[in-house]
């Protein structure tokens, strides 16, 4: 079984990025176009099927990741998003930040609520991100919004 392991290690490179994913590590993607935000979205299903979520959550966790990263381009104009695994002992997870630098979100409690939007959307991203997740926390001023959500592995 050893043998095997140590085979397959040697066959498999896993590319640079996941490895420090996968370490602990973060890695991020800078937001600043459509382009990145699917780029975001495919470092955050990679490393989700690495840490082998089950496929619903696969599609929740690109969901997020496409609010999120739409909310830094539409609010914000630019940002970025980091991506890290978690383990707790129990369980694994991915932690999945966005962060911008301004203009902040005026009213955070309102923002959490269905259909709160200065843009003429549904408002229905960061709440809908919330439901999706199982952590959630918003923290936002002038100079910033930072959202951090954590979804767990099931087993
Ligand atoms: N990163 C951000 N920077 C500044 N304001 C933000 C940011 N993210 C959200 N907001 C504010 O919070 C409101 C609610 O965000 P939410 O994502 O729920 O709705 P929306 O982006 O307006 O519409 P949609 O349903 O298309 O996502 C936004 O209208 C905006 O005012
Ligand atoms: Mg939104």
């Amino acid at each position: 079984m050893r043998l095997v392991v140590v085979i397959l290690g040697a066959d498999f490179e896993i590319p640079p990025d996941m490895a420090r994913l996968l370490t602990g590590e973060s890695v991020s993607v800078l937001i600043d176009s459509e382009d990145d935000l699917v780029a975001a979205r495919e470092q955050g299903r990679a490393l989700a099927s690495q840490l082998k979520l089950s496929s619903t959550d696969i599609v929740r966790i690109a969901t997020v990741i496409s609010e999120l990263a739409r909310n830094v381009l539409v609010h914000a104009r630019r940002g970025e998003m980091q991506f890290r695994a978690i383990d707790d002992g129990r369980r694994r997870g991915i932690v999945i930040t966005a962060r911008d630098e301004g203009p902040g979100i005026e009213r955070p409690d309102r923002a959490m609520q269905d259909g709160y939007s200065t843009s003429g959307g549904f408002g229905l991203g960061l709440p809908g991100v919330r439901r999706l997740m199982d952590e959630f926390s918003l923290e936002s001023t002038k100079a910033g919004t930072t959202v951090t959500v954590t979804k767990w592995s099931d087993w």
